[in-house]
């Protein structure tokens, strides 16, 4: 029996592909140090874990509006005003397992074959699987790296607009970069995007893991609140990558055809996990200040390591929780670099290539793991490519 032809098109993400790898080298006795995964190491905070607890003790077990129970869609819309400053009621929220399939739904919902879409590249690699699969047309967007930090180029972005242009992805802070779209930046993007009639999905799911300044939403500005999906969730900001939670803040046009897709697909995110999210929201929030308190310490080791490394360069991240280090000086490719890492040093982490065709020249660190393991995982790096540039013939 033969696929759907759209199924080559789908695309996947590298990060489960290397954990297999690495697994399969602990199989054989050999100590792995894992750096290749997206989610924070951090425990669900206790007070959100056991309202889960205690709703499914309550009889929480059923079916749930496929947009989400009112009591989370008013706690999203009320915590996206206070922290974002975005305009967005009850009927402006569709919750979903998970921020992922908010990518999905909106893209099935906008996009026809031909449409342009605008992403970035180096990214979160869904978003180009998911243009693909759809039949869009791909335009990626890179980055400029200048003194040791990392923008992107929306000079070329802006160019890149057109009458065919129906989305723009954005991701800030970013995925695997580590770097957010400044204000002045934002508001050239949000100004062609009213002038060409474009649609922005904003992928906002590290927002609240930013070392410096005030997260800035792309729908707070001029225009933007009627052609802004916002996706954004739980499984970072409140370690809750199991638990499924997502969602996103879109205009009211848009939400019941969102709601819709959920009907015909997951018919609704799980109850109790809905009432964890609302304990979440609106319970202490020091749990999240420690995570990124912490995080911020990592960043700030793993940074200096890199850049005492022979032949590599590292900017400093202004949110997530990756580092993406130049590797060119190297003379390996992304994958191989990958490779040597994870062979020579046991430390296993992503090519720049696992995010697109501009991360070549880099590597992708989470530094979702311990202080100590980072310290140790640097250590072991180091030594791996001071090993290699002893054998390599001069000349
Ligand atoms: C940029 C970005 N967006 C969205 C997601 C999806 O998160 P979730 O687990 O909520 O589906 C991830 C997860 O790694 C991500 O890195």
């Amino acid at each position: 029996m033969d696929l759907a032809k759209r199924m080559s098109r789908l695309g996947t993400e590298t990060a489960f592909e290397v954990l297999a790898r690495a697994r399969g080298l602990e199989r054989e006795g050999r100590e792995i140090i894992h750096l290749e995964i997206g989610e924070p190491d951090f425990d669900t905070p206790r007070n959100v874990t056991n309202a889960g607890v205690l709703a499914l003790s309550a009889g929480e077990t059923h079916y749930t509006p496929s947009a989400g129970i009112d009591a989370l869609r008013e706690a999203i819309s009320a915590d996206q005003s206070t922290r974002k400053g975005i305009r967005a009621g009850v009927e402006n929220v569709v919750v979903t397992p998970g921020g992922k399939p908010i990518m999905f739904f909106v893209m099935l919902a906008l996009l026809e074959e031909g449409d342009e879409v605008i992403y970035p590249d180096p990214g979160f690699p869904i978003y180009e699987s998911m243009v693909a699969f759809l039949g869009g047309v791909k335009r990626p967007i890179g980055f400029i790296e200048e003194a040791r930090s990392i923008r992107w180029d929306v000079d070329s972005l802006l160019s890149q607009i057109g009458p065919r242009t129906k989305l723009l992805i954005l991701n800030t802070p970013s995925n695997p970069v580590g770097c957010t779209v400044s204000s002045h930046d934002l508001a050239r993007i949000a100004a062609a995007a009213v002038e060409h009639d474009v649609f922005v999905l904003s992928d906002e799911i590290y927002s609240r893991i930013l070392y410096s300044g005030d997260f800035v939403s792309i729908a707070t500005l001029e225009g933007m609140a009627d052609r802004t999906c916002v996706l954004d969730g739980f499984s970072k900001t409140f370690a809750m990558t199991g638990w499924r939670l997502g969602f996103g803040v879109m205009p009211e046009w848009l939400a019941p055809h969102i709601a819709r897709l959920i009907t015909n697909s997951n018919s609704c995110t799980a109850a109790f996990t809905q009432i964890a999210g609302v304990e979440a929201l609106t319970g202490p929030q020091d749990s999240v200040d420690d995570m990124v308190s912490e995080f911020r310490r990592r960043r700030d080791l793993v940074v200096a390591a890199l850049n005492e490394m022979p032949c590599v360069r590292a900017s400093t991240p202004d949110g997530a929780f990756y580092a993406f280090p130049n590797i060119q000086g190297t003379g390996m490719a992304s994958r191989e670099a990958a490779d040597y890492f994870l062979y020579e040093a046991g430390v296993a982490l992503l090519s720049g290539t696992a995010f697109g065709a501009n991360g070549e020249g880099y590597l992708r660190l989470s530094y979702a793991n311990s202080y100590e393991n980072l310290e140790r995982a640097l250590q072991k790096m180091d030594t791996a490519l001071k090993a290699r540039e002893v054998s390599l013939p001069r000349g």
